[in-house]
């Protein structure tokens, strides 16, 4: 049940698929940890198609669009063969984001001011087809005032300076810079989101923020999804090894077959 001042949670499920890619095979499915998050409550389904693909592939975009019953927001780069791809998917969302090769990860949020006319173009031709666009900002009023310019009806705060902030002082400040942020783009008209470095013991804090929509989260949820299910998985393969050499009765379908559901 969500509250009506409850910001929507977006699912970022990226590093499913870069564990995939570790051994370039077909597990963890990305779409099935789609599905299982939106069983589980996720309010939407984000993903980054960058233009390496060290995680998300174009084939799980395409499919993901056809399987996700939320909402597909697509993280993306301003780059032509990027928005292209974005055209043809059609997602719910583009999230339009900074991208840097050798990152690990989103640094910063994308520069709107300097990058004004690439980032229109991309706005524009996004809207044109049918996508809404928003775009991923560091909270700054600079950054907010040249979003709105843009044409966009939404942006998304970086909160990465608050998650990665150590210390009380550090914390405050930078939340503070999210709430006034927050405050002066929801002034503005436009529809504000949150995400980046949120994880289970700093987002209570933004969840409060007054006016926040949605909050978009990933790292955190997919490395507490590996640790509270690895009791599982252990107990599930010593049962399945003590049941191949017959140290407890072999239930039906002790043995799953490839196809088998495991979830
Ligand atoms: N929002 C945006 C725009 C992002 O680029 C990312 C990271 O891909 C996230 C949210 C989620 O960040 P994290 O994985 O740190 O929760």
């Amino acid at each position: 049940m969500r509250s009506l001042n409850m910001p929507k949670l977006g699912v970022n499920i990226d590093h499913v698929a870069t564990l995939r890619q570790v051994r370039q095979g077909i597990e963890p499915e990305p779409v099935l940890a789609a599905l299982i998050c939106e069983a589980s409550g996720a309010d939407g389904i984000v993903v980054h198609l960058r233009e390496d693909r060290r995680h998300v592939q174009d084939n799980d975009v395409y499919i993901l669009k056809k399987c996700v019953k939320t909402k597909l927001n697509l993280e993306m780069s301003v780059v032509p063969e990027i928005v292209r791809i974005a055209c043809k998917v059609k997602p719910d969302q583009a999230t339009l984001v900074p991208e840097r090769r050798q990152e690990l990860t989103t640094e910063g949020g994308l520069d709107v001011a300097a990058n004004f006319k690439r980032v229109k173009q991309a706005v524009e031709r996004l809207h044109e087809s049918g996508i809404r666009v928003s775009l991923f900002i560091d909270p700054d009023e600079k950054q907010i005032d040249a979003s709105k310019k843009s044409g966009v009806g939404m942006i998304e705060l970086h909160t990465g300076r608050y998650g990665d902030a150590k210390g009380k002082k550090k914390q405050d400040k930078y939340f503070k810079e999210l709430q006034n942020a927050a405050a002066f783009a929801i002034n503005k008209g436009l529809i504000v989101n949150a995400g980046h470095g949120l994880d289970y013991y700093n987002v209570a804090r933004v969840a409060r923020i007054k006016g926040i929509e949605e909050l978009n989260i990933g790292y955190s949820i997919v490395c507490r999804a590996v640790l509270v299910g690895l009791s599982r998985a252990v107990k599930e393969m010593k049962e399945l090894i003590s049941t191949a050499v017959g140290t407890v009765p072999v239930r039906a379908k002790a043995t799953p077959r490839k196809r088998d559901c495991l979830y």
